[in-house]
């Protein structure tokens, strides 16, 4: 796929969201054109924080929210999470090769639970792991921070392994997405872009942006992302 035909998908990640209004804060980033929901799952053993798990997810179904819950799972071990997210309404689930004993397995088990399924990849763990399971994944994950908070700046090294992983996806003609985790901001958003990713999560740069004249809305960022990303080509 070239940059000209590549569509760009926002995720924000609801980690920087305010917990206490949730369901509102969802419904409030997908009516300023957001297009997925970057959900964090943390179990303070994987990485040093702990946030939210299967029932918030399934809360948010019930509250009505319609567009793709995109989970990623950073905890161990992943397989009794991931049936609970498929259940619990989970649309894309990604998880950290490194923290599952049967990568291969965990795979197929949230593609046989109907969702579409990622490895995310931290700043140091290489891009070898998809070597032998590229038919099996949908989605690509690259971590530009370590993981465990929001508000971190982005890792420049990451630009280089988005090329490199680009060039495997478009080398393996399979449609898979590229998406990109931490430090996403309105001025580096064109030049991850042009390194190759396709979704782009951002929390803090997202939440942090409340539109001045209207508290629900968030659509001057989300704009602001897309005029970026209109210039990439
Ligand atoms: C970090 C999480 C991210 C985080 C990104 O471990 O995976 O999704 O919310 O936050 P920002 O965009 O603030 O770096
Ligand atoms: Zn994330």
């Amino acid at each position: 796929m070239t940059d000209a035909t590549r569509d760009f998908q926002i995720a924000p990640s609801i980690l920087s969201a305010d917990f206490a209004r949730l369901g509102e804060e969802v419904d409030d980033v997908l009516a300023s054109g957001a297009d997925i929901v970057h959900f964090d799952v943390m179990d303070n053993h994987y990485v040093p924080n702990l946030t939210i798990g299967p029932m918030v997810c399934a809360a948010l179904r019930k509250h009505g929210v319609t567009a793709p819950i995109d989970v990623h799972l950073m905890v161990r071990p992943v397989d009794q999470l991931i049936g609970d997210f498929i259940a619990a309404g989970a649309s894309i689930i990604t998880f950290h090769p490194e923290a599952s004993d049967h990568i291969d397995r965990s795979l197929q088990l949230i593609r046989d639970g109907g969702c579409r399924a990622g490895l995310v990849f931290n700043p140091a763990t290489p891009l070898s792991y998809l070597d032998y399971v590229m038919d099996k994944v949908d989605m690509v994950l690259l971590m530009s921070v370590n993981p465990g908070f929001g508000g971190q700046s982005f890792i420049p090294a990451t630009l280089d392994k988005l090329r490199e992983a680009r060039r495997r996806i478009d080398a393996s003609g399979r449609d898979i997405r590229l998406e990109v985790d931490g430090g996403v901001k309105v001025d580096n958003i064109a030049e991850i872009a042009r390194a190759g990713a396709d979704t782009f999560v951002a929390g803090s740069a997202v939440f942090k942006a409340r539109n001045e004249s209207d508290p629900h809305r968030y659509d001057g960022v989300i704009r602001e992302f897309r005029e970026q990303l209109a210039g990439v080509r």
